[in-house]
């Protein structure tokens, strides 16, 4: 049997294939909400290889899965020792003989991309250094699901040019958001990602723009998202990191130059006092718990799309 996909990136992915997923998420929530869903995926495994450590993506993939009525398996850090241990390549093929599906929290993006490569099974990519895009899909059903519209909204990201704004800019710009990026020099997206953007938006009637101003980032916008100022796997940066980044911090006065009605996202974890204050995580315009809530619905779409039968 060949696999039906793998989901490494929302840039792979079409605007129609994002609006099924967008769709079947709100179904699939709808349906849980009123008791339970059909166990669409009976009987299916799911593997999941962690790097890194996790809450969200390791809990809500694993509740999704069994909410569809199969069953996820939790690979530690220390248990498979991806392209050490074992080769990728070989880690892919063996896995793909036990289990219908793998997802993958790594450091290096090419390690997601030779997994899919070698494994007859689906692989979906749980955070990379380059993506998130479970983290992407659920960004933009949150936001459809709060503003009712996806085109033409206004998303400012204020923070590091990381993983987290490279999905919101692949996703966002396929399905014609407008997009500002806030970041200090020398922590801009990749200009290979905003070219890629760019081009995207181009096509579905987005716009996508970059400052190093976070008011001006901000100025007008219906939604504000930050994630965290150092990275897994950039601790060693840290202390620089937090000398260059506190003028980009979410706060109520960064957030006054948003709409009145802007509602204000964090994939989490967050440090609260650094990248987002308390006053703000909490306050009303917050959206993020209801976003993290969302991680499970989302994925619950991809993995009931790609591993049934
Ligand atoms: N947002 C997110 O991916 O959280 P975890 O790192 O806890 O999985
Ligand atoms: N940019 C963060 C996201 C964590 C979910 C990281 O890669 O650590």
């Amino acid at each position: 049997m060949t696999k039906k996909g793998d989901f490494l990136s929302l840039a792979d992915c079409s605007a129609r294939q994002l609006w099924a997923w967008l769709e079947l998420a709100r179904d699939l929530k709808a349906e849980w909400k009123a008791g339970g869903n059909k166990p669409l995926l009976k009987g299916k495994t799911l593997g999941m290889i962690f790097q890194k450590p996790s809450l969200r993506t390791r809990v809500s993939f694993e509740m999704g899965m069994l909410h569809l009525g199969g069953n996820a398996l939790y690979l530690s850090p220390n248990e498979i020792g991806l392209g050490g241990r074992e080769s990728v390549a070989d880690v892919a093929r063996v896995l793909a003989r036990y289990m219908d599906g793998i997802m993958a929290r790594v450091f290096a993006h090419d390690h997601v991309v030779e997994l899919a490569r070698h494994a007859r099974v689906p692989v979906i990519n749980g955070l990379s250094d380059l993506t998130h895009p479970c983290q992407g899909l659920t960004d933009l059903f949150t936001i459809w699901e709060k503003l009712g519209r996806l085109s033409g909204v206004k998303l400012a990201y204020v923070g590091d040019g990381n993983n987290v704004v490279n999905s919101l800019l692949f996703g966002g710009s396929k399905l014609g958001m407008h997009i500002s990026v806030g970041t200090p020099v020398g922590y801009e997206a990749k200009p290979f990602v905003l070219q890629q953007a760019h081009k995207f938006a181009a096509e579905s009637g987005g716009t996508i723009v970059t400052t190093h101003d976070p008011h001006a980032a901000v100025a007008d916008a219906d939604v504000i998202y930050t994630d965290v100022w150092t990275s897994m796997g950039q601790e060693t940066e840290k202390a620089q990191r937090l000398l260059v980044f506190p003028p980009f911090q979410i706060n109520a006065q960064l957030i006054a130059s948003g709409k009145a009605t802007a509602i204000v996202m964090h994939c989490l974890p967050a440090h609260r006092g650094e990248e987002i204050t308390d006053e703000v995580a909490d306050g009303p315009q917050s959206v993020l718990f209801d976003q993290a809530e969302n991680r499970m619905h989302a994925q619950k779409a991809i993995l009931a799309d790609l591993l049934a039968d």
